[in-house]
């Protein structure tokens, strides 16, 4: 039976320490605050914006939401996004993603202030992070990252496994590498995936699939990352990962939820409250 990696009560404690900083930038008259948009009424959006807030809330940091309707244009988009990121009172702007289809997403992250992109998906903060020089990072990665660390998981010199190549993927990958992993990414043209992924000491499910990494595809004693999250048919959440059977193979394991979606968020405020000087 493996060791289940608590992402839960890891972030509430670096939540603790973001508190900490926000704090202390109080005392110079800096409320850090991030601004998030949101375009239409996606449920699932709706409910990570809500987790944002709250979690803002904890964490002593402003929040702002900036609501237009699905119709909205892309132009609209592009008008906000350059108020925020003229405001001195807003260090961080994040689009919240999926944009309705008639949008382009990637004009979209453009348009954003580099340096108030706490998402971390600014072509400029994308190619810092590839030269391992990056100020804001994607979160997601970022907060896997920081899971090992805390959970004191060595990452050189290990055979690291990614399965997906999107936008956790793709920049995990990178800061895998920087951390002298020897990585493998997989995705969806990758022959004989298992083969790939029973190599693994330290595996990473982001590809977007419910329960696709079975335990005949997990090495005995792996570190098993779970990024997935996805309701499943019987109404619960669940994971890239069949967590049930993974877990009586693997050494440790992140659970869904509780895993690396807290993980993300409290990436979040860390990345608000460097943009904002703290
Ligand atoms: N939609 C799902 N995850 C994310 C995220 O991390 N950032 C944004 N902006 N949108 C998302």
């Amino acid at each position: 039976m493996s060791t289940i990696l608590d992402g839960k009560a890891i972030a509430a404690r670096i939540r603790q320490q973001v508190a900490e900083r926000a704090g202390k930038l109080a005392m110079r008259g800096i409320t850090p605050c991030v601004a998030v948009i949101l375009v239409g009424e996606n449920p699932a959006s709706e409910v990570y914006v809500r987790n944002k807030e709250r979690a803002c809330q904890e964490a002593g940091i402003a929040f702002r939401l900036t609501r237009l309707p699905a119709s909205a244009v892309e132009t609209e988009i592009l008008e906000a996004i350059r108020g925020l990121n003229a405001d001195p009172a807003v260090h961080g702007v994040l689009v919240q993603l999926p944009l309705p289809g008639h949008i382009n997403e990637n004009r979209c992250i453009d348009a954003i202030d580099a340096a108030k992109d706490v998402d971390g998906f600014h072509p400029w903060n994308a190619g810092l992070v590839a030269r391992g020089e990056a100020v804001l990072a994607p979160c997601t990665p970022l907060g896997v990252m920081r899971l090992l660390a805390e959970s004191g998981i060595p990452v050189a010199g290990k055979h690291a496994v990614v399965v997906g190549r999107g936008a956790v993927g793709r920049p995990l990958a990178d800061m895998l590498v920087r951390a002298d992993a020897t990585v493998t990414v997989c995705h969806s043209k990758t022959v004989d995936l298992a083969a790939h992924t029973r190599e693994a000491e330290l595996l990473f499910a982001c590809a977007g699939v419910p329960r696709m990494i079975k335990a005949d595809m997990v090495r005995p004693g792996a570190v098993v990352v779970d990024v997935g999250i996805h309701r499943a048919d019987d109404g619960k959440l669940c994971g890239d990962v069949d967590f049930d059977a993974v877990r009586q193979v693997a050494g440790a394991i992140t659970p869904v939820p509780g895993g690396i979606g807290p993980m993300t968020v409290v990436m979040l405020l860390a990345n608000t409250v460097q943009a904002a000087g703290g």
